[in-house]
């Protein structure tokens, strides 16, 4: 029957949880090794799916409540799907003045996400950070853990596409 939906839905992603394997050989079912656990699962994925948050309880005998209690406690982890490519773009007073906004412009435009959104291919997260240390460089980004400074938006534009496409 046709609903007259006009949304795509797409599929769930699916989650290799035997990835999960070594990690629990090398930490066994010690609680106390949870966090280096959640942290080495979302090196893995990226993230951490909730599949792999339930597999982590069930492994330490701990509750899913708590696991997910401490996987979001710390900033660190990320409950939601990122993307393969992370630009973190630094909204800090001195990148706000030198033009953050406008690389944030450049960016939705181009990609049509914003701040703390994955593109729908899962290629690139764009997040905002409050200061990165770099304010001489203002404005400032890092994208793949590699800082980039005195950013304009057509270097910004080609930076992120060259990543994308090298990888
Ligand atoms: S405000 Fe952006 S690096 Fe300091």
């Amino acid at each position: 029957m046709n609903t007259g939906a006009s949304n795509v839905v797409t599929p769930p992603e699916s989650i290799d949880l035997s990835l999960m394997d070594p990690i629990f050989a090398k930490y066994g079912g010690n609680r106390g090794a949870l966090i280096p656990i959640l942290q080495n699962a979302q090196e893995l994925y990226n993230y951490l799916p909730k599949e792999v948050l339930q597999l982590i309880a069930r492994q330490l005998g701990l509750s899913v409540s708590k696991v997910y209690g401490v996987a979001t406690f710390y900033a660190q982890f990320y409950l939601e799907r990122r993307g393969r490519h992370i630009l973190k773009l630094c909204d800090g007073t001195a990148c706000h003045v030198k033009g953050t906004p406008v690389l944030m412009t450049a960016l939705e435009d181009r990609y049509h996400i914003g701040p703390g959104e994955t593109t729908p291919d899962g290629e690139l997260t764009v997040e905002i950070v409050y200061c990165l240390g770099s304010c001489a460089l203002a404005p400032v980004a890092v994208l793949n853990g590699e800082v980039v400074g005195r950013l304009r938006q057509e270097m910004l534009l080609r930076t992120v596409k060259k990543q994308i496409d090298s990888a």
